[in-house]
């Protein structure tokens, strides 16, 4: 990794770094790679820089952002679609990111039907999957739908992967004994690191994931009439109990995933606190009965498909049904390489002074953020 490179050389004489964009430079060299089988180096500074500046406008909060969101929502989509074409930086940083990601993912089609040509396999990474599969379901993906993906790709799978890693350093640098057992664990393995089979590695990770969930707000428009059951019933004012919600065919329901992650009966007395060890002595409520993939971090496909059913007890993390996070798999094992691999060299602690400096906000994604709203996440990274 190098980044370790980096860090090593440079640890900002005892100050601190801003960890989040060293970060994301790791996650797109993943996605990079896994996706279109291309290296940082192949995707070059300009794609790179640009990149950064769309996940930047994405998660930038200025009223203008904010005026734009809530009028765009009502735009039929024609009418969305001539937006981009308006002038302003914004627009043209997103008008350069299509160009570029059009480019490349053309490119990367173009290579791997040639390769295919020559008999070659061209499975080794996903859009060589898609353009060779021949199973019922890559077969009816359009070489155009396959390029469509390539911006998709590239942005979500580049932040919310480094996020949810910064956010565990955050936690790690505030507990330094947490860190100093995670760090035991680290070095009793061998070579052949089994990830699986590290229990306080996972437990940080899902606790991460539990209350920093990328998508803290998801949306969803009900297929038809149908009845919403309530995990729990809820008094108002008026003294009604509601345990379910009806909704109309066409309805919009917003789905706080942020706010579920942190519900006392889910997960105990303490949803606010970061205690990794809720995944290990038992003590979530009801976390036997949950149907998820990873520690339960989705739900039912029955809950967001409809019609639902009464089974909420899972969390929402990477949510389920068709739209199910591509890359869940992907960013769990990011996160378990990228830990491994810092907490093994470095040790992380809060710059003097700046104790509660850094707190999550929901811009599109849930992102660290500094007490004057600016995106950051400075640590002090110290070689061991
Ligand atoms: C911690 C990291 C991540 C979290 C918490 C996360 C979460 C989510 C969630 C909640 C959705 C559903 C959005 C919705 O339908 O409203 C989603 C969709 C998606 N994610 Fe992730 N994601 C993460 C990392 C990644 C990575 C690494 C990739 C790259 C492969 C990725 C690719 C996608 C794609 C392509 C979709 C759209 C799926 C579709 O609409 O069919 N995500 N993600």
């Amino acid at each position: 990794m190098d980044l370790v490179e980096k860090w090593q050389q440079d640890p900002a004489q005892g100050g601190s770094i801003d960890v989040g964009p060293d970060l994301s430079v790791i996650t797109l060299g993943v996605i990079a790679r896994v996706a279109l089988g291309r290296t940082l180096k192949d995707l070059g500074e300009e794609l790179m820089q640009n990149n950064f500046e769309t996940v930047a406008i994405a998660t930038a909060q200025t009223p203008a952002h904010v005026l734009v969101d809530a009028v765009a929502a009502h735009l039929p989509a024609p009418l969305l679609r001539a937006m981009s074409h308006l002038p302003g930086e914004a627009m043209a940083t997103i008008r350069k990111c299509r160009a570029f990601t059009d480019r490349l993912g053309w490119d990367v089609v173009a290579e791997r039907i040639e390769a295919m040509k020559r008999g070659l396999d061209v499975s080794g990474d996903f859009f060589g999957q898609l353009v060779g599969g021949q199973d019922s379901v890559t077969k009816s993906i359009s070489l155009e739908e396959i390029v469509g993906q390539t911006t998709i790709l590239l942005v979500a799978g580049q932040d919310t992967t480094a996020s949810a890693v910064t956010f565990s350093l955050i936690h790690l640098a505030k507990d330094q004994k947490l860190q100093e057992s995670l760090r035991q664990e680290i070095h009793s393995q061998s070579a052949d690191v089994k990830y699986e089979n590290m229990a306080l590695l996972n437990a940080v990770i899902k606790e991460t994931l539990r209350m920093y969930p990328a998508e803290a707000m998801a949306e969803r428009i009900a297929l038809q009439d149908t009845v919403l059951p309530l995990g729990t019933s809820i008094t108002t004012i008026s003294g009604q109990i509601i345990d379910a919600v009806p909704l109309k065919k066409g309805q919009l329901l917003l789905m706080n995933i942020g706010a579920y992650q942190r519900q006392s009966p889910r997960w105990g007395p303490d949803p606010h606190i970061f205690r990794p060890s809720r995944w290990l002595d038992g003590s979530i409520p009801g976390m036997k009965d949950g149907v998820g993939v990873y520690s339960n971090m989705w739900v039912s496909s029955a809950f967001i498909g409809f019609p639902v059913t009464r089974n909420l007890r899972s969390r929402l993390t990477f949510l389920s049904g068709n739209h199910t996070c591509l890359g869940w798999r992907l960013a769990v094992l990011e996160m378990q390489v990228i830990l491994t691999t810092l907490l093994g060299k470095f040790s992380f602690s809060i710059p003097e002074g700046d104790d509660e400096q850094v707190i999550p906000c929901f811009r599109s994604t849930v992102i660290p953020v500094l007490q004057d709203a600016k995106k950051a996440a400075p640590l002090r990274v110290s070689p061991l």
